[in-house]
């Protein structure tokens, strides 16, 4: 459908910026007046509409709540001194969405929807983009299949809908994150490549076993050998050997494709490093902590931006890292920082103005 995308804008009539304490801002609990709602139907998009926050009024027969045809998104906004505010990469998260809809049997959304739809929300609640260092807007697209029956098949009504959180830190303290050899995220023909509800469901029984042992998150291994390294919990990882920042690779389609995983790409060779996209097993790293050349471990994530990692549990090895010496996971985050909050110019053309 269309081309320039009619949305219909209903305002609330009294915001409630003054009830959110800005100072406190844990990660997605606190919502923004507005929020963006489409309607697939019918074979395409209908109506698109911004209207107050609010409650949905829903089916309990919808196929989603069933059989998790549900797929969603994370962006940041930002705004820089000016009070101009800017979106980061939002173009390529709009790319994965419609990768992880297709996947999963579901319409892909129009750029006029996604993004400009996005933009006009944004401009509405701009107020709440939070200006505190490690605090943004964090958007929120998602899409849902609300066909009304209990029949396993691709859904033929979806609703698309944005929300925005405006958002503190999702790690505030460096991690500790244990291997894990028991249960598995994805396989080669899954849907590991995909941001789709499930994968984060079928995670949190590992993950709490793992925070029972006193470990924030786990380290993802692979579903046969449960040797091959792929992702964290909510995050991309990087291994820093020597002079080269090693990552998972993307091909066999068990890890995501994750946006801050390629900004931290190319901002780690322009740093001087050598990147290196492939296959790293849990012994390598092992052995190379040994020879003292693992310098660092850290996450990327747009939730999670630059993680810390201090600490990696594997069978009864436990590898320190020490805070203090660490320079590439502080300077990589330094320098997105600048970027986002435009204290840097943005020479890749990442940032869009809202
Ligand atoms: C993100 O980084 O935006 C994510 O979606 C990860 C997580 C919060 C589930």
């Amino acid at each position: 459908m269309v081309e320039a995308v009619n949305i219909n804008v209903t305002k609330v009539a009294k915001s409630k910026i003054t009830e959110v304490d800005f100072n406190h801002l844990p990660f997605g609990k606190y919502f923004t007046d507005h929020m963006l709602v489409a309607t697939y139907a019918n074979g395409d998009w209908q109506s698109v509409e911004i209207r107050p926050y609010e409650a949905l009024s829903l089916q309990p027969s919808i196929v989603a709540i069933h059989y998790g045809q549900s797929i969603f998104e994370g962006i940041k906004a930002y705004r820089n001194e000016s009070g101009e505010a800017y979106v980061f990469r939002p173009y390529d998260n709009f790319k994965r969405f419609n990768v992880s809809a297709e996947r999963m049997c579901m319409p892909t959304v129009p750029e006029e929807i996604f993004i400009e739809g996005m933009k006009q929300l944004i401009e509405l609640d701009k107020e709440w983009i939070p200006t505190e260092a490690d605090h943004s807007l964090y958007i929120r697209p998602f899409m849902f299949a609300t066909d009304e029956i209990i029949g396993v098949k691709p859904s033929e009504n979806y609703l698309f809908i944005i929300i925005l959180s405006p958002t503190g830190p999702y790690y505030s303290a460096p991690m500790k994150i244990c291997v894990e050899e028991t249960y598995t995220r994805a396989a080669p023909g899954g849907v590991g490549f995909a941001k789709n509800a499930g994968n984060y469901g079928a995670s949190l029984l590992a993950t709490q076993i793992a925070k029972q042992k006193g470990y924030d998150q786990i380290l993802w291994t692979d579903a046969f050998e449960h040797k091959w390294l792929q992702e964290v919990g909510t995050m991309n990882v990087f291994f820093i050997i020597n002079n080269t920042a090693v990552t998972p690779s993307l091909d066999e389609g068990t890890i995501l494709a994750g946006v801050t995983r390629d900004t931290a790409i190319t901002v780690l060779r322009e740093m001087g490093l050598t990147v290196e996209e492939r296959r790293i097993s849990i012994d390598e790293l092992v052995e190379a902590y040994h020879a003292g050349t693992l310098k660092e471990v850290f996450g990327t994530g747009t939730a999670a931006t630059i993680s810390l990692i201090e600490k990696l549990k594997y069978k009864e090895e436990i590898l320190n890292f020490d805070l203090s010496k660490l320079t590439v996971a502080p300077e990589l985050k330094h320098r997105l920082d600048d970027i986002r909050t435009g204290v840097v110019a943005d020479s890749h053309g990442w940032m869009l103005h809202i």
